[in-house]
C-alpha cells in the first residue's frame, strides 16, 4: 500500500501525532511525507484566527507535490484554528488532484475540541467535491497528545474501518 501523509503543524502537536501515524503507515507499506511550511506563516494568535476564519490560503512554495494519484491512501493533518482549517491546508486542498475514488483520513489536533466538527465538515466538503470516496476523521485533543498508545490504537481502528473517534476524542 502506498500512502501520502501531508500535514501542517505550528507548535508541534500535529507533527507529533503525524509521526506516530507515519510509523504505523510504514508497517503497511510505502509512505511519502510532506510537512507544509508556508513562506508567509502567521505567527500571532489573532492573525492566525483571522486568517483561518476568512479561509485564507498560504504560500507553500514550489516544492509541494499535489498529485494524489499514485497513492492508495491520503492522510491530511492540521490543527484547528478558530473552528477552521489552517491556511496551509486550505492551499493544499485547493490544489490537490487525483483524489477520485481515493480514501482520505483527516487528522485534526485541537485544544478544547470546540469547532472540530465544523472544521471537519469544511474539509470533508472539499474532499467530496474532488471525488474522494471514503473520508474518515480523527481528532486528537491536546490532553491526549502524550498518550501514544491511545493515538496508535485509534489510528489502527479507523484504518481498519472498525470505528469512529472514541468518546474522549468526540467532535464538538
Ligand atoms: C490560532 C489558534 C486557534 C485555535 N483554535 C482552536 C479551536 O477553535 N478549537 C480547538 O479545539 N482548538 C483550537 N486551538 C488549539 C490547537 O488546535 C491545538 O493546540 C493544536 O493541537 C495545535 O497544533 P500544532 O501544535 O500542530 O500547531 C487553536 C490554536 C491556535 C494557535
Amino acid at each position: 500500500m502506498k500512502s501520502l501523509l501531508v500535514y501542517y503543524s505550528f507548535s508541534g502537536n500535529t507533527d507529533h501525532v503525524a509521526r506516530l501515524f507515519a510509523g504505523e503507515l510504514k508497517k503497511k507499506g510505502e509512505v511519502a511525507i510532506q510537512r507544509l511550511f508556508p513562506k508567509d506563516d502567521i505567527k500571532d494568535f489573532f492573525g492566525q484566527c483571522r486568517a483561518a476564519r476568512a479561509h485564507k490560503s498560504a504560500d507553500l512554495g514550489e516544492k509541494v507535490d499535489y498529485d494524489a494519484s499514485p497513492y492508495d491512501l491520503i492522510v491530511l493533518g492540521s490543527p484547528v484554528w478558530a473552528f477552521a482549517p489552517v491556511p496551509a491546508l486550505n492551499t493544499f486542498l485547493s490544489n490537490i488532484s487525483g483524489l477520485n475514488g481515493k480514501r482520505v483520513i483527516v487528522l485534526l489536533t485541537s485544544g478544547s475540541g470546540l469547532g472540530v466538527k465544523h472544521c471537519f465538515e469544511n474539509i470533508r466538503r472539499i474532499l467530496k467535491n474532488k471525488g474522494a470516496s471514503t473520508i474518515d476523521d480523527i481528532n486528537i485533543p491536546d490532553r491526549l497528545q502524550k498518550d501514544e498508545g491511545h493515538i496508535i490504537d485509534l489510528f489502527n481502528s479507523i484504518f481498519e474501518g472498525k470505528g469512529k473517534s472514541c468518546a474522549c476524542c468526540r467532535l464538538l
